[in-house]
């Protein structure tokens, strides 16, 4: 067995944890929203056609605010299909997902649902296909509160209050080749710019993301974000991040040290920040928001789901749908901890997607609904993590990978929360064979502090929970935890994902069964 010790000081925050965190993405893509959040035949469907199940799971992820309507999906989208009665709204076929898009769903219904489960509604505009005109009418529709066209509209489709829509994306991956509209740095962060200030000439206090680069590995990277920022540093609040991992070749130990990646990418993307914040002699803020981040098999998708024909345009077909593994989870768990790990200038994150597109929580039409393995990091990282990032070091081996070179085995990230005294410890074991024992101070917290542990982990670390055996993977109580004279240990199996929570007596909060959302 290996040994690892890890550091923390609640006296040392990095930074708050937001909320906004623990946000995920909805994009009108496969049977993400039809035959997923919305199939009104299913037996537990509402009056309106939502399924109750899959509300109960996504309140218990305990997602924050979710990004709508796309992705790819939104650069060909004219929003005002989608609202109005539905027997007007047309049906149009999408680019993107060679898919077609009958608007049943908009955002009226789309944002019933979301108050249903009490997360934010952030809505990306389309600057691929469409313009700053275009963005205005949506903004007006959606927050002016009364006194134009367009609110009598909203009015008359139903919505006398305005939505108050606080965020808002200034289009979808423009620097991807793939994107319809797709454009130069250039071209993007003038239009971007001027977008910019005319929503801000409406609400300044509008939150605004611009693109950033749709991976770390795109041949413009570093250069897009420098250029798009100079254009429109000191009228966006975000820039975004976006990365998808997966197994290549076989080559898990690379693989379960995708967080390496994802902390390189945020390191970088701010200093190119701060880079321009200097240049501008600026003060404002600009922070990240990393809005699409996940296990994707996207090789699979492009050889083998990817939909051609003129004449072949599936309404919801099967799309992107991904069934994750233990080695997947504990993958997501890592990039959780990144994202923690710069609380400070990562204030938003949403985990792509939700429903059935690689997704947490999937879905039989006319049948159950089930918790993939990445659900269980998610959720109860979204349940415990509360408070303020800390500071954390952690002494372990390294192993070599061909990816990165050699990286640390063990990987963590804890949390304090000021109001209760309570620690938590998030923690990966990435060795594909050995048990690492992993030791701790308790630091300021008192010797009678208490813990539990819950671990990730399974003997076949390609596991997973199917139509068939929705359960066959979850958490599991870690009983190795001892807490003894201000000192804490923990046996963390191969691949594992770890939560540990401390408390201080009187205070107690345990952690919930099964990733059971714990709401604030
Ligand atoms: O989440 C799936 C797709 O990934 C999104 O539509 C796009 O933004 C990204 O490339």
């Amino acid at each position: 067995m290996a040994n690892a010790r890890l550091l923390f000081d609640t006296r040392l925050p990095v930074g708050p944890v937001n909320r906004r965190l623990f946000g995920s993405f909805v994009e009108h893509l496969g049977r993400a929203i039809y035959d997923g959040i919305y199939e009104p035949t299913h037996p537990t469907a509402d009056a309106d056609g939502f399924r109750e199940d899959v509300r109960e799971l996504v309140r218990e992820l305990g997602v924050s605010a979710i990004r709508y309507p796309g992705g790819n999906f939104v650069s060909g989208f004219r929003w005002e299909d989608s609202v109005g009665s539905r027997e007007d709204r047309p049906t149009r076929i999408d680019l993107a997902w060679h898919s077609t898009e009958t608007n049943e769903i908009g955002l009226h219904e789309f944002h019933s649902w979301l108050e249903s489960i009490g997360s934010e509604l952030v809505l990306a505009v389309n600057l691929g296909t469409r313009g700053t005109l275009e963005a205005l009418d949506l903004l007006e529709y959606a927050n002016l509160p009364a006194g134009s066209r367009r609110t009598d509209e909203r009015m008359r489709n139903g919505r006398t209050d305005p939505f108050k829509v606080s965020m808002w994306c200034l289009g979808n991956e423009m620097d991807g080749p793939w994107q319809l509209g797709h454009r130069s740095a250039e071209d993007y962060g003038k239009l971007a710019a001027q977008t910019a200030r005319a929503m801000r000439m409406f609400d300044p206090a509008l939150e605004l993301v611009v693109c950033g680069s749709s991976s770390r590995h795109m041949p413009t990277f570093g250069e897009w974000e420098r250029v798009v920022l100079t254009h429109t540093y000191d009228d966006v609040d975000f820039i975004s991040c976006h990365a998808y991992y997966e197994e290549k070749g076989g080559d898990a130990a690379s693989f379960l040290a995708s967080a390496v990646d994802m902390d390189a990418f945020i390191d970088q993307v701010v200093a190119t920040v701060e880079h321009v914040k200097a240049l501008k002699r600026s003060d404002h803020v600009v922070n990240i928001s990393f809005d699409e981040w996940n296990v994707w098999y996207n090789e699979r998708f492009e050889k083998v789901d990817k939909l051609t024909g003129v004449d072949n345009w599936p309404v919801a077909p099967r799309l992107l749908e991904d069934g994750y593994t233990v080695l997947d989870a504990v993958v997501v768990g890592n990039l959780l901890i990144s994202l923690l790990r710069h609380a400070d200038r990562v204030t938003s994150a949403s985990l792509a997607q939700l429903v059935n597109v690689i997704a947490p929580i999937m879905t039989e039409p006319g049948g159950i609904a089930w918790r993939q393995t990445t659900f269980f990091p998610f959720a109860l990282t979204s349940a415990l993590a509360i408070g303020e990032a800390l500071t954390t070091s952690v002494e372990s081996d390294t192993y070599d990978t061909t990816a990165y070179g050699p990286v640390p085995t063990i990987d963590a990230v804890t949390t304090h929360d000021p109001a209760t005294g309570t620690v938590a410890i998030f923690v990966v074991n990435r060795s594909l064979t050995e048990t690492t024992a992993l030791q701790f101070d308790l630091g300021a917290l008192s010797n009678a502090a208490t813990g539990t542990a819950q671990t990730l982990s399974d003997e076949d670390i390609y596991a997973v929970n199917t139509l068939e055996n929705p359960n066959r993977v979850s958490m599991r109580d870690n009983d190795s935890l001892i807490l003894d004279d201000g000192v804490g240990s923990v046996e963390l199996p191969p691949v594992s994902w770890t939560v540990i929570l401390l408390e201080d007596p009187g205070r107690a909060k345990t952690i919930p069964p099964r990733g059971n959302r714990l709401h604030a």
